[in-house]
Parts: structure tokens; C-alpha cells; sequence
């Protein structure tokens, strides 16, 4: 209950600014340096149990849930082993196998989500080996996971998550910098990972600065009735999320699409009037992101790139500048601005931003 508003006219600004900090207390004494590893020593496996996981499973609703997505792409890039998220309330109903050699993540902010915990509840009758990585402590799901990681982002209170999310991924960021470490990765790999973790709060702070530039490019697409947001591989759970954001605050209707997947049926809605959010990080994937770009504006659809990278000039009709840190980690920065770009474009328009319509904070309900 002391937890208010202060200088801030609404929950989720400020929970958005809050993020360099929140970052910081999920690193606090996680980081180990000196092996280039993190220490989670709330999951209660030891190096044994670690060793013999085949396979990760996110599990989670909504925002959780494409966090989850993008957990696993890390665990798979880092550790090399099989990973995936579906979300909670999908697993719950349809009879799943569950494998005594994967590692169950179920992954939620109030860890109160009804679905997320009887998906939980289902694991534990079949046996499944699942860790919480929830924010709240003492929650149904925390309690009922008895084992995991919290998210030490601190009370949440805008419908529209922000710094949870953003935990959740560091959080996993360091799971699979965990089970990579007694795979694969080597020394200084995991070095590069574990410098550029701890230099994230201070490149989310450059995100945060750059508001009133994000603020200007959400304006000019305050008009926009349906958006793309386009992504590939590392930054598709990262276009899920930004387009997840500016449905459930603007009421703008978004649809996060796969950009090799473009051509093969969404082009077809492509004109002036429907603008694309393109995520085009600098990695190996680059000038295929710049060549998805150029499809859609043959097409006149309008483009803001979102891009670490320098883009030939020209190409994209707004570039949002997002500050580098190791390619792993990009998605993690890279949805920084998409929800500054919804909360901007929902608040020009004049939608009450810390409540939604026909949205709770966390449903309890079925
Ligand atoms: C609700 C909220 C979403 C949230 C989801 C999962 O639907 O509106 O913003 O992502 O629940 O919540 P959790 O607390 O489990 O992370």
C-alpha cells in the first residue's frame, strides 16, 4: 500500500522507469564473475539434477507467456538444449505428456494466474519437474512450484506489465547461462554474457531517456486502426509482446507477425494505411530484416525500424535507436521501446492507461 504514484501520473510510466533499477535487484548476487555463471540457488537442483535436463518448457498467460517464448529461444542459444513455451492455460486442457527429463518453467507475475497454476497442479500429478519464476512471494503458484527464481521487480500495479517482463527475461537470461555453463558455452562466452547482463540497467536507462523521441513516432502513427509488428527468430516473441502492449492499452488492433512468414499471406493487407513495427537487431540476420523492410514499403506500407544497427538512410520512414549490448541479449532492450511506443500512442488517444478495458491485473478466474 505505500507504494504510489509520486511524480508520475500513472502506473505504468512509472513502472517503466523503474526498470534499471528492477534489473539491478534481479542480477543482485546472481552474477558469479569469476566462472562466468549465475547462481540461482532458489531452483533447488544441484549440478547432478542440472546435468541430466534434456529439454526446457515455459509455461505462462499473456505477457508471461511470449516472455517465456523468448526464455526459451535464450536457452536454446545458450545452452544448446531443446526448449519451448506454450502458453499455461493451453497445457492444462490438452492432456500433455510429460517428460521426467524436462525442466517445467511456469512463469507468472502475480503468481496468482489460475491457468498458470493449474497447469502447475497438472505437472505435479504427472510428476513433472517444475520451477516458478514469479514475482510475487507467497503466491499460489511460488508456494505450489516450492522451488524457482523470484523476479525481485517489486509491486506491480499497471495492468500492462512492463519491468516483470523485462525480469522474467533476465531471469531466464541467466537460467540458460546457467545450464549453458555445464554444457557447452565456454568461459568467455559466458564472460561476454555475464558483462553484458550487468551492463543492462544502465543501457535500459538510455531507452528510457531517448521517451520523448519514441513519444513523437507513436504520435505519428496515432491515426493507424491495425499495425504489423515483424520480427524473425531472436526478436518474434519481442514483436508478440510490443503488439500484445498496443492491444491492451491503445485498443489499436496489432498482429505480431514472423517476417519471412509475411510473404506467404499477410502481405496482402499492406498499404498506406497499415503500418509496420520492424525489429531489425545487428546480427547475422540483418540484411534479411532490411530486405523484409523494403517488401513491405514496395507494397506503401509505412515502416518504424527498430534497429541497433545503421540502416541505409531512407529505408524506414522513422528508425527508433536502440543501444547495443551482446546479440542474445537484444531482445531483451529491443522491447523497451515497443512499450514506450504503446503506452505513448494509448495515451495521444486518450485510453486510461493503469486500467484497461475488459482487463484485470491477474485473473484468478477461469
Ligand atoms: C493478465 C494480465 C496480463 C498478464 C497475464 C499473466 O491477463 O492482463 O498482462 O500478462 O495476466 O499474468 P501473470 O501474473 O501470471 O504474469
Amino acid at each position: 500500500d505505500d507504494y504510489q504514484l509520486g511524480e508520475f501520473t500513472d502506473f505504468m510510466r512509472k513502472e517503466m522507469h523503474e526498470q534499471p533499477e528492477a534489473v539491478h535487484r534481479a542480477l543482485l548476487g546472481r552474477l558469479e564473475e569469476r566462472f562466468a555463471t549465475a547462481r540461482l540457488g532458489g531452483i533447488g537442483l544441484d549440478a547432478h539434477a542440472l546435468r541430466s535436463v534434456r529439454r526446457v518448457k515455459f509455461l505462462g498467460c499473456g505477457s508471461a507467456y511470449y516472455a517465456g517464448q523468448l526464455g526459451a529461444n535464450l536457452v536454446e542459444e545458450l545452452a544448446r538444449l531443446p526448449a519451448d513455451a506454450e502458453p499455461a492455460s493451453e497445457f492444462r486442457y490438452r492432456n500433455p505428456v510429460v517428460d521426467p527429463d524436462t525442466l517445467y518453467v511456469a512463469v507468472s507475475q502475480s503468481g496468482e494466474t489460475a491457468d498458470t497454476l493449474a497447469a502447475v497442479q497438472e505437472l505435479g500429478r504427472k510428476g513433472g519437474r517444475v520451477i516458478g519464476v514469479v514475482n510475487v512471494v507467497g503466491s499460489a503458484i511460488a508456494r505450489e512450484c516450492g522451488s524457482g527464481v523470484f523476479l525481485h521487480a517489486g509491486p506491480e500495479v499497471s495492468v500492462a506489465s512492463t519491468k516483470a517482463v523485462t525480469n522474467m527475461s533476465v531471469c531466464f537470461a541467466m537460467l540458460a547461462l546457467l545450464l549453458g555453463r555445464m554444457r557447452d558455452l565456454s568461459v568467455a562466452n559466458g564472460r561476454r554474457i555475464v558483462t553484458a547482463l550487468a551492463d543492462l540497467p544502465a543501457r535500459i536507462a538510455e531507452v528510457l531517456a531517448a521517451e520523448e523521441e519514441i513519444a513523437e513516432a507513436a504520435r505519428r502513427f496515432g491515426a493507424a486502426r491495425h499495425m504489423f509488428f515483424i520480427g524473425r527468430v531472436r526478436g518474434w516473441p519481442v514483436a508478440r509482446e510490443g503488439a500484445q502492449k498496443l492491444k491492451e492499452i491503445s485498443y489499436v488492433h496489432a498482429e505480431a507477425y514472423q517476417a519471412a512468414e509475411l510473404k506467404h499471406g499477410p502481405l496482402a493487407l499492406i498499404d498506406e494505411r497499415m503500418p509496420s513495427v520492424v525489429l531489425v537487431p545487428d546480427d547475422d540476420l540483418l540484411t534479411k530484416n532490411i530486405g523484409t523492410i523494403e517488401q513491405i514499403k514496395a507494397r506503401g506500407g509505412p515502416v518504424l525500424a527498430v534497429s541497433n544497427a545503421e540502416l541505409p538512410g531512407g529505408l524506414a520512414d522513422v528508425v527508433l535507436r536502440v543501444p547495443r549490448t551482446e546479440p542474445e541479449l537484444d531482445p531483451i532492450l529491443f522491447a523497451i521501446p515497443l512499450q514506450l511506443f504503446a503506452y505513448h500512442l494509448a495515451t495521444h488517444l486518450g485510453r486510461d492507461i493503469d486500467k484497461p478495458r475488459n482487463l484485470a491485473k491477474s485473473v484468478t478466474v477461469e
